[in-house]
């Protein structure tokens, strides 16, 4: 039996297949390479020793699913794939919804055909209701209490399509679940995943300017970038500027396999909703100075204004996925820092094999 890595070529995806092999599970990926390289495949497979089945095809391709689900024994998936770029989504609405929340219809509907009915899908932080959004006076939340998120936080008050893909999304994987009873659903909202594998082979590979923090700082420091603009320093925060929660993304992957585990290893289970994050929250002026002990080199920066639907913190309460699946977050900052450096100096052009 094989999990289907939807999007597996991608960031998340390409670190969570080393933590499945590592973990004994057969998988084969997904993905329509529409923002990453099979050259990350590759890496992977140096990694793990072993050759990986892939098939290049786009969630919305119904037919090319049933393919896949009618020629493999296929009895869970992961579901990765998806657009992610918050300002492109702003632009591009009708695009974002089409991938990721068609392109999601597309898949359950070939996986309730083919009677596999265990899904992890990647969520995120971002379906928090943003805080300017939340009636302080009639709720019962202050806003001082935003943060820690917890998985009973409010939820959709979102501020862009991709945020709201993701909230829509949610809502159709409990609907689905409400008419049928035997689907295994994980929803794991992620905070902001950083690092890279250890190797320095695979890591995040942003296509143009990063819109990222660590992409953006790693750039930087390699040379590429002459300086971060740091978006806001009149927050609310220690230091005034925004303050996040960066989780290693092989601690990030490591959460899948045991949500996975959690699904094999249980029946009759309501979809679970689960933060990944380590409940610390570092400000951006944190990270640069962390970046810079971790390479040795100057990120200069300019203190600029904010930027347009950012909020002043925004950190997990990480203690379900403790208490559920046993999963705690690892890994430091200063890690985090060190294995984004190796990934970013070793290949300062991403997986353009030159
Ligand atoms: P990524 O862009 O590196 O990976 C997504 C992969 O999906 C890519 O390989 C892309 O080619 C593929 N893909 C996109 N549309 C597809 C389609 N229609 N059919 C087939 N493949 C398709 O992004 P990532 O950072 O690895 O994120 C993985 C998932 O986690 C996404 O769903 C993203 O929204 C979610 N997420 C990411 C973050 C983050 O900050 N990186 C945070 C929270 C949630
Ligand atoms: C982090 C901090 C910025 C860039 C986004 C998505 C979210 C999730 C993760 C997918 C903020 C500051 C950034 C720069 C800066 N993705 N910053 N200069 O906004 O927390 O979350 O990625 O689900 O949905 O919204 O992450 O890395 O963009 O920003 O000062 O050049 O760094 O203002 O305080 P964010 P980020």
């Amino acid at each position: 039996m094989s999990i289907l890595i939807t999007g597996g070529a991608g960031y998340i995806g390409s670190h969570t297949l080393v933590e499945l092999a590592n973990a004994n599970y057969d998988f084969i990926v997904y993905d329509n390479l529409s923002n990453s390289s099979s050259e990350s495949l590759n890496r992977v497979e140096k990694i793990i020793g072993k050759s990986i089945t892939f098939i290049n095809g786009d969630i919305r391709d119904t037919a090319k699913l049933k393919e896949v689900f009618g020629n493999h024994s296929i009895d869970s998936v992961i579901h990765f794939a998806g657009l992610k770029a918050v300002g492109q989504s702003v632009e591009q609405p009708l695009e974002y919804y089409d991938n990721n929340v068609v392109g999601t219809l597309r898949l359950l509907e070939v996986m309730s055909e083919f009677g596999c009915k265990k899904i992890v899908f990647s969520s995120s932080a971002t379906v928090y209701t943003d805080p300017d959004k939340l009636n302080i006076q009639h709720s019962k939340l202050n806003i001082k209490e935003y943060s820690p998120l917890r998985e009973d936080s409010p939820v959709g008050g979102t501020t862009n399509p991709y945020g709201t893909s993701k909230y829509m999304i949610e809502r159709i994987l409990e609907d689905l679940y409400i008419s049928d009873n035997s689907f295994k659903i994980a929803i794991l909202r992620y905070f902001n995943p950083v690092g890279a594998h250890k190797s320095g082979t695979i890591g995040e590979d942003p296509n143009g300017i990063p819109n990222n923090l660590m992409p953006f700082i790693s750039q930087v420091a390699v040379g590429k970038r002459e300086y971060l603009s740091v978006f806001g320093s009149d927050y609310d925060t220690h230091d005034g500027t925004g303050v996040r929660d960066y989780i290693h993304v092989v601690d990030l992957a490591y959460g899948h396999v045991k949500a996975i585990d959690y699904l094999n290893n249980h029946e009759n289970i309501k979809p679970l909703v689960v933060n990944l994050g380590t409940g610390t929250g570092y400000s951006v002026i944190d990270v640069v100075k962390a970046f810079e002990k971790a390479s040795g080199k100057k990120v200069p920066y300019k203190l600029v204004d904010r930027r347009a639907g950012d909020i002043a913190k925004c950190f997990a309460d990480p203690s379900y996925a403790k208490e559920l699946l046993g999963w705690v977050a690892k890994r430091s900052l200063d890690e985090m820092c060190e294995d984004s450096w190796r990934w970013q100096s070793n290949n300062p052009d991403g997986y353009e094999v030159k």
